[in-house]
């Protein structure tokens, strides 16, 4: 039995979200070549501006050292856990995205913030740093594909969707950190907040807790596992909101039975490990448990030993006996790393067939010691900001997450 609209449509195989107007807009990504053109809206696609020292120059390490003594406090630098070890050798802290979100924060002598991770997270460092500290990303094309797959005039129309099924009203958006920051402030004015894949938990029991519902932006295999497997949800209360599809694909009534509203979106990285890779390790490794990130499929979470965010994977394997084996499911710099850091252990890549993810890749040495080679010599290059009432609506949805009880304690 349709579900009548509230001005007195009825909504049956979606055609008449398309009657109310209510067209998909298409991301004009797709043809975006990485690292070759420029859109003011993507995550990804500037070239790097200036002179970069070749890969083959042996003195890099030298020259990246020497620039940032020249900086001295003067400059902080992050390092994402999925960087490459010739980065993170000079970061000085590493963290996921929420771990670098807070020492961003927690750093407000430093006059320069060089963001070694991506785009979107360098917005947020931008977002919660004072308006005196300058955020620079060393390669501008160091964007994220999830991010990318969810743009504001996307999650607008959807938020109209919402509105004209009758929903939106009872409806909390959650955006993952993974995000532009046009999306945070949405979620920001829309009573919501941000999560990482450390707090998505808290964050989801936050919103049920604010409303019935919940709109999960951008990656739908956080979004289900985190609801599935921690907040004892079942499958059947999750629809996936397709924004290419009119009406995001759903009828008024699937809107309004689901309790949680999944954007489809995900990692090009984690989604492509499989439940065959997990069978086949277990075949290969005697005795193995598997560790997996949340990002990645629920079939392949739920074949797994252990899921948690990129802190957890690491404190879970460190904390391991000695002699154990663990097949681990994330990026590949961390799993390299891991290996390096726990010899006591055996370490192995999930998925031969995973490769690094490129985008955070786009960071290296030569980009690193032009950033900092660039700012000591006194030119700002490569700076990431975001416009006024931007920021001060994604604040608000950083600050809900930043300020949940227990949110940076780690989940596996
Ligand atoms: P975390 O840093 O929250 O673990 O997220 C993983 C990721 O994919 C970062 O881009
Ligand atoms: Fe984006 Fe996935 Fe790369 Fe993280 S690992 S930056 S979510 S594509």
């Amino acid at each position: 039995m349709p579900i009548p609209f509230p001005n007195g449509l009825v909504d049956v195989d979606n055609r008449r979200m398309t009657d109310l107007g209510l067209e998909p807009t298409r991301s004009p990504l797709a043809l975006l070549l990485l690292g070759t053109d420029a859109d003011p809206d993507s995550e990804r696609g500037v070239e790097c501006p200036g002179d970069l020292p070749p890969v083959s120059d042996p003195g890099l390490v030298a020259r990246a050292r020497a620039a940032k003594d020249r900086l001295g406090d003067r400059v902080f630098i992050l390092g994402h856990h999925y960087q490459r070890d010739e980065v993170i050798a000079f970061a000085d802290v590493t963290g996921d995205s929420f771990k670098l979100a807070q020492q961003a924060a927690a750093h407000p002598e430093a006059e320069y913030i060089v963001f070694c991770g991506v785009h979107f997270m360098a917005e947020s460092a931008d977002i919660l740093t004072s308006a005196d500290q300058q955020v620079v990303l060393p390669d501008m094309a160091a964007g994220c594909s999830m991010a990318d797959m969810a743009q504001i005039a996307q999650v607008e129309e959807c938020w109209r969707v919402l509105e004209a099924a009758g929903v939106a009203e009872r409806t909390v958006p959650i955006t993952y950190m993974n995000s532009t920051a046009a999306i945070k402030a949405f979620t920001g004015r829309n009573g919501g907040a941000v999560c990482t894949s450390s707090n998505a938990r808290r964050s989801l029991e936050w919103a049920f807790s604010q409303g019935e519902k919940i709109l999960f932006l951008p990656d739908q295999h956080l979004g289900r596992n985190t609801a599935v497997l921690d907040l004892g949800l079942d499958l059947a209360d999750c629809v996936v909101y397709n924004p290419n599809l009119p009406g995001g694909g759903l009828t008024v009534e699937q809107l309004q039975s689901a309790r949680m509203i999944l954007w489809r979106g995900h990692c090009s990285v984690h989604a492509r490990f499989t439940a065959q890779a997990v069978a086949e390790v277990r075949e290969r490794v005697p005795g193995v448990q598997v560790i997996v990130h949340p990002e990645c499929t629920h079939e392949v979470v739920s074949c797994a030993d252990a899921v948690g965010s990129t802190e957890a994977i690491i404190a879970t394997i460190a904390a391991a006996d000695p002699g154990t084996s663990w097949a681990v499911g994330t990026e590949l710099n961390l799993v390299k790393r891991l290996a390096q850091d726990n010899p006591d252990k055996q370490i192995v890549f999930l998925d031969h067939a995973v490769c690094f993810c490129a985008t955070m890749n786009r960071i290296d040495l030569p980009h690193l010691v032009w950033a900092l080679e660039s700012l000591a010599d006194g030119t700002l290059v490569n700076q990431i900001t975001v416009d006024p009432d931007t920021t001060h609506w994604a604040r608000v949805a950083l600050d809900r997450m930043l300020a949940l009880p227990g949110a940076a304690a780690r989940q596996d």
